[in-house]
Protein backbone atom coordinates (compact mmCIF):
# COMPACT_ATOMS: atom_id res chain seq x y z
CA UNK A 1 0.00 0.00 0.00
CA UNK A 2 2.81 2.74 1.05
CA UNK A 3 3.94 2.21 -2.06
CA UNK A 4 1.41 3.69 -4.14
CA UNK A 5 2.59 7.02 -4.89
CA UNK A 6 -0.19 9.46 -5.40
CA UNK A 7 -0.45 10.81 -9.03
CA UNK A 8 -2.68 14.22 -10.07
CA UNK A 9 -3.65 14.32 -13.18
CA UNK A 10 -5.01 17.03 -15.36
CA UNK A 11 -7.55 16.21 -18.35
CA UNK A 12 -7.93 19.32 -19.96
CA UNK A 13 -10.24 17.70 -22.48
CA UNK A 14 -10.89 19.87 -25.38
CA UNK A 15 -9.86 23.18 -24.12
CA UNK A 16 -7.47 25.51 -24.69
CA UNK A 17 -6.26 27.68 -27.74
CA UNK A 18 -1.74 27.72 -27.71
CA UNK A 19 -1.50 31.09 -25.49
CA UNK A 20 -4.56 29.70 -22.84
CA UNK A 21 -2.82 26.68 -22.46
CA UNK A 22 1.08 27.67 -22.37
CA UNK A 23 0.20 30.14 -20.00
CA UNK A 24 -1.27 26.85 -17.89
CA UNK A 25 1.81 24.92 -18.53
CA UNK A 26 4.27 27.44 -17.73
CA UNK A 27 1.95 28.69 -14.51
CA UNK A 28 2.52 24.98 -13.24
CA UNK A 29 6.24 25.22 -14.31
CA UNK A 30 7.12 27.90 -12.38
CA UNK A 31 5.34 26.83 -8.85
CA UNK A 32 7.29 23.16 -9.60
CA UNK A 33 10.36 24.73 -10.31
CA UNK A 34 9.60 27.00 -7.08
CA UNK A 35 8.88 23.52 -4.56
CA UNK A 36 11.52 21.97 -5.77
CA UNK A 37 14.26 24.87 -5.82
CA UNK A 38 15.47 24.84 -9.02
CA UNK A 39 15.75 28.91 -10.55
CA UNK A 40 13.08 29.41 -12.62
CA UNK A 41 15.64 29.04 -16.00
CA UNK A 42 16.58 25.64 -14.84
CA UNK A 43 17.96 23.68 -17.54
CA UNK A 44 15.61 20.99 -19.46
CA UNK A 45 17.44 18.02 -17.81
CA UNK A 46 16.16 16.95 -14.20
CA UNK A 47 18.43 15.03 -12.21
CA UNK A 48 16.50 11.86 -11.42
CA UNK A 49 17.46 12.44 -7.21
CA UNK A 50 15.53 15.55 -7.10
CA UNK A 51 12.14 15.11 -5.71
CA UNK A 52 9.16 16.76 -6.54
CA UNK A 53 8.72 18.95 -3.38
CA UNK A 54 4.73 17.32 -4.16
CA UNK A 55 3.90 14.62 -2.06
CA UNK A 56 2.55 13.26 -5.44
CA UNK A 57 3.62 12.91 -9.07
CA UNK A 58 1.69 15.44 -11.48
CA UNK A 59 0.75 15.52 -14.92
CA UNK A 60 -1.22 17.29 -17.56
CA UNK A 61 -2.93 15.72 -20.41
CA UNK A 62 -3.52 18.54 -22.88
CA UNK A 63 -5.20 18.61 -26.57
CA UNK A 64 -2.90 16.98 -28.81
CA UNK A 65 -2.55 20.23 -30.77
CA UNK A 66 -0.60 21.60 -27.55
CA UNK A 67 1.13 18.75 -26.13
CA UNK A 68 4.35 19.65 -28.51
CA UNK A 69 4.41 23.35 -26.62
CA UNK A 70 3.30 21.73 -23.36
CA UNK A 71 6.10 19.60 -22.92
CA UNK A 72 9.05 22.18 -24.12
CA UNK A 73 6.85 24.53 -21.03
CA UNK A 74 7.36 22.06 -18.34
CA UNK A 75 10.81 20.84 -19.44
CA UNK A 76 13.44 21.02 -16.33
CA UNK A 77 10.44 20.03 -13.84
CA UNK A 78 8.69 16.80 -13.01
CA UNK A 79 5.68 17.77 -14.31
CA UNK A 80 4.87 14.85 -16.91
CA UNK A 81 2.55 15.20 -20.22
CA UNK A 82 0.14 12.90 -21.62
CA UNK A 83 -2.57 12.24 -24.42
CA UNK A 84 -6.23 11.81 -23.84
CA UNK A 85 -6.91 9.08 -26.50
CA UNK A 86 -4.65 6.71 -28.08
CA UNK A 87 -5.44 4.97 -31.72
CA UNK A 88 -4.79 0.78 -31.20
CA UNK A 89 -2.49 1.41 -34.09
CA UNK A 90 1.48 2.24 -34.87
CA UNK A 91 0.19 3.86 -38.03
CA UNK A 92 -1.69 3.33 -41.12
CA UNK A 93 -4.98 4.82 -42.35
CA UNK A 94 -6.56 6.04 -39.95
CA UNK A 95 -7.64 9.22 -40.43
CA UNK A 96 -7.73 11.78 -37.53
CA UNK A 97 -6.46 9.32 -35.28
CA UNK A 98 -3.50 9.66 -33.37
CA UNK A 99 -0.93 6.92 -32.31
CA UNK A 100 0.26 5.95 -28.91
CA UNK A 101 3.66 5.93 -30.70
CA UNK A 102 3.23 9.39 -31.93
CA UNK A 103 2.59 10.57 -28.59
CA UNK A 104 5.48 8.87 -26.96
CA UNK A 105 7.10 10.61 -29.67
CA UNK A 106 6.15 13.81 -28.54
CA UNK A 107 7.81 13.36 -25.07
CA UNK A 108 4.26 11.81 -23.20
CA UNK A 109 4.85 9.44 -20.44
CA UNK A 110 0.95 8.56 -19.98
CA UNK A 111 -2.32 8.53 -22.50
CA UNK A 112 -5.73 8.37 -20.87
CA UNK A 113 -7.88 5.78 -22.68
CA UNK A 114 -11.66 4.94 -22.44
CA UNK A 115 -12.66 8.25 -20.35
CA UNK A 116 -16.40 8.21 -20.47
CA UNK A 117 -16.65 10.84 -22.73
CA UNK A 118 -14.90 8.94 -25.64
CA UNK A 119 -16.72 5.70 -24.46
CA UNK A 120 -20.48 7.80 -24.76
CA UNK A 121 -19.33 10.30 -28.05
CA UNK A 122 -17.21 7.18 -30.03
CA UNK A 123 -19.25 4.16 -28.94
CA UNK A 124 -15.77 2.89 -27.05
CA UNK A 125 -16.83 -1.03 -26.07
CA UNK A 126 -14.64 -2.26 -23.04
CA UNK A 127 -12.17 -4.27 -26.02
CA UNK A 128 -12.14 -1.04 -27.65
CA UNK A 129 -10.49 0.31 -24.76
CA UNK A 130 -8.27 -2.99 -23.63
CA UNK A 131 -6.51 -2.34 -26.95
CA UNK A 132 -6.12 0.89 -26.61
CA UNK A 133 -4.73 0.13 -23.76
CA UNK A 134 -2.41 -2.54 -24.73
CA UNK A 135 -0.83 0.17 -27.83
CA UNK A 136 -0.23 2.41 -25.03
CA UNK A 137 1.78 -0.53 -23.31
CA UNK A 138 3.51 -1.16 -26.51
CA UNK A 139 4.68 2.41 -26.97
CA UNK A 140 5.96 2.91 -23.75
CA UNK A 141 3.18 5.36 -22.08
CA UNK A 142 1.57 4.40 -18.70
CA UNK A 143 -2.36 3.71 -19.94
CA UNK A 144 -4.88 5.42 -17.46
CA UNK A 145 -7.61 3.43 -18.11
CA UNK A 146 -11.29 5.14 -17.39
CA UNK A 147 -14.23 3.02 -15.85
CA UNK A 148 -17.33 4.36 -13.76
CA UNK A 149 -21.28 4.55 -13.86
CA UNK A 150 -23.72 6.54 -15.28
CA UNK A 151 -26.69 8.10 -12.93
CA UNK A 152 -28.89 5.47 -14.47
CA UNK A 153 -26.97 2.79 -13.35
CA UNK A 154 -26.05 4.29 -10.28
CA UNK A 155 -29.59 4.35 -9.37
CA UNK A 156 -30.20 0.91 -10.44
CA UNK A 157 -27.91 -0.34 -7.87
CA UNK A 158 -25.69 -1.51 -10.37
CA UNK A 159 -22.68 0.42 -9.77
CA UNK A 160 -20.18 -2.51 -8.57
CA UNK A 161 -21.56 -4.71 -11.14
CA UNK A 162 -20.34 -2.05 -14.17
CA UNK A 163 -17.72 -1.48 -13.00
CA UNK A 164 -16.70 -4.55 -12.47
CA UNK A 165 -17.41 -5.33 -15.83
CA UNK A 166 -15.41 -2.50 -17.23
CA UNK A 167 -12.40 -3.34 -15.12
CA UNK A 168 -12.68 -7.17 -16.58
CA UNK A 169 -12.81 -6.06 -20.44
CA UNK A 170 -10.80 -2.94 -20.38
CA UNK A 171 -7.54 -3.68 -18.21
CA UNK A 172 -4.99 -6.13 -20.20
CA UNK A 173 -3.98 -9.00 -18.14
CA UNK A 174 -0.35 -7.72 -17.97
CA UNK A 175 -0.88 -4.81 -16.19
CA UNK A 176 1.45 -3.71 -13.92
CA UNK A 177 1.33 -0.94 -11.37
CA UNK A 178 4.49 0.70 -13.45
CA UNK A 179 2.36 0.21 -16.57
CA UNK A 180 -1.38 1.21 -15.65
CA UNK A 181 -3.13 3.47 -13.41
CA UNK A 182 -7.16 3.42 -13.22
CA UNK A 183 -9.06 5.91 -12.99
CA UNK A 184 -12.54 6.09 -11.16
CA UNK A 185 -14.70 8.51 -12.81
CA UNK A 186 -18.47 8.37 -11.90
CA UNK A 187 -20.06 9.64 -14.72
CA UNK A 188 -22.63 11.54 -13.22
CA UNK A 189 -20.00 13.56 -10.81
CA UNK A 190 -18.42 14.72 -14.25
CA UNK A 191 -18.43 18.31 -14.40
CA UNK A 192 -21.85 18.61 -12.68
CA UNK A 193 -20.20 19.74 -9.37
CA UNK A 194 -21.57 16.53 -7.39
CA UNK A 195 -19.09 14.37 -5.78
CA UNK A 196 -19.37 10.97 -4.72
CA UNK A 197 -18.59 11.26 -0.99
CA UNK A 198 -15.42 10.20 0.16
CA UNK A 199 -16.94 6.88 1.79
CA UNK A 200 -19.12 6.20 -1.54
CA UNK A 201 -15.59 6.97 -3.62
CA UNK A 202 -13.59 4.37 -1.26
CA UNK A 203 -15.84 1.70 -1.61
CA UNK A 204 -16.06 1.52 -5.10
CA UNK A 205 -12.27 1.80 -5.23
CA UNK A 206 -12.13 -1.22 -2.86
CA UNK A 207 -14.10 -3.07 -5.49
CA UNK A 208 -12.48 -1.94 -8.64
CA UNK A 209 -9.01 -3.34 -6.18
CA UNK A 210 -10.95 -6.47 -5.66
CA UNK A 211 -11.56 -7.57 -9.37
CA UNK A 212 -7.75 -6.29 -10.41
CA UNK A 213 -6.95 -8.67 -7.56
CA UNK A 214 -8.73 -11.70 -9.63
CA UNK A 215 -7.42 -10.27 -13.08
CA UNK A 216 -3.67 -9.40 -12.17
CA UNK A 217 -3.07 -10.76 -8.75
CA UNK A 218 -2.68 -9.51 -5.44
CA UNK A 219 0.76 -8.11 -6.41
CA UNK A 220 -0.13 -5.67 -9.38
CA UNK A 221 -3.64 -4.91 -7.17
CA UNK A 222 -2.41 -3.79 -3.89
CA UNK A 223 -0.12 -1.71 -5.87
CA UNK A 224 -1.79 -0.41 -8.19
CA UNK A 225 -3.02 3.18 -8.25
CA UNK A 226 -6.80 4.23 -8.77
CA UNK A 227 -7.76 7.39 -9.06
CA UNK A 228 -11.14 9.34 -8.44
CA UNK A 229 -12.44 11.84 -10.50
CA UNK A 230 -15.56 13.93 -11.17
CA UNK A 231 -15.45 17.47 -9.84
CA UNK A 232 -12.74 17.14 -7.44
CA UNK A 233 -11.75 20.73 -6.28
CA UNK A 234 -9.50 22.39 -3.63
CA UNK A 235 -12.10 22.23 -1.04
CA UNK A 236 -13.06 18.33 -1.17
CA UNK A 237 -9.70 16.79 -2.47
CA UNK A 238 -7.71 16.40 0.55
CA UNK A 239 -10.88 14.62 1.68
CA UNK A 240 -11.09 11.91 -0.99
CA UNK A 241 -7.37 11.80 -0.94
CA UNK A 242 -8.06 10.28 2.32
CA UNK A 243 -9.40 7.23 1.30
CA UNK A 244 -7.01 4.31 1.90
CA UNK A 245 -7.98 3.41 -1.58
CA UNK A 246 -7.97 6.55 -3.38
CA UNK A 247 -4.52 6.97 -4.82
CA UNK A 248 -5.12 10.73 -6.65
CA UNK A 249 -6.97 12.47 -8.55
CA UNK A 250 -8.37 12.84 -12.38
CA UNK A 251 -9.04 16.83 -12.93
CA UNK A 252 -11.08 18.25 -15.53
CA UNK A 253 -12.46 21.84 -14.81
CA UNK A 254 -10.26 22.38 -12.08
CA UNK A 255 -6.92 21.82 -13.80
CA UNK A 256 -7.52 24.87 -16.04
CA UNK A 257 -7.04 27.08 -12.99
CA UNK A 258 -3.05 26.72 -11.94
CA UNK A 259 -3.86 27.66 -8.31
CA UNK A 260 -6.88 25.10 -8.23
CA UNK A 261 -4.46 21.99 -9.70
CA UNK A 262 -2.04 23.26 -7.46
CA UNK A 263 -3.88 23.47 -4.60
CA UNK A 264 -5.09 19.57 -5.09
CA UNK A 265 -2.03 18.27 -6.12
CA UNK A 266 -0.96 20.00 -2.49
CA UNK A 267 -3.77 17.58 -0.65
CA UNK A 268 -2.08 14.31 -1.92
CA UNK A 269 -0.84 12.76 1.17
P1 LIG B 1 -14.45 17.48 -13.81
O1 LIG B 1 -13.33 17.54 -12.81
O2 LIG B 1 -14.61 18.73 -14.62
O3 LIG B 1 -15.72 16.99 -13.18
O4 LIG B 1 -14.02 16.35 -14.89
C1 LIG B 1 -13.60 15.11 -14.44
C2 LIG B 1 -13.06 14.36 -15.58
O5 LIG B 1 -13.78 13.90 -16.45
C3 LIG B 1 -11.61 14.18 -15.66
O6 LIG B 1 -11.25 13.24 -16.62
Amino acid sequence: MDQRRPLIAGNWKMNGLLADGVALAEGLAELSRQHDGLPPDAAAEVPPDVPLALPCDVLVCPPFTLIDRIVQAVAGTKIAVGGQDCHEKVSGAHTGDVAAEMLKDLGCRYVIVGHSERRADHLETDHAVRVKAEAALRAGLVAIICVGETEAERDAGQTEAVVARQIAGSVPPVATPATVVVAYEPVWAIGTGKTATPEEAQAVHARIRKELDALLGSAAASGMRILYGGSVKPGNAAELLGQPDIDGALVGGASLKVEDFWAIAAAAK
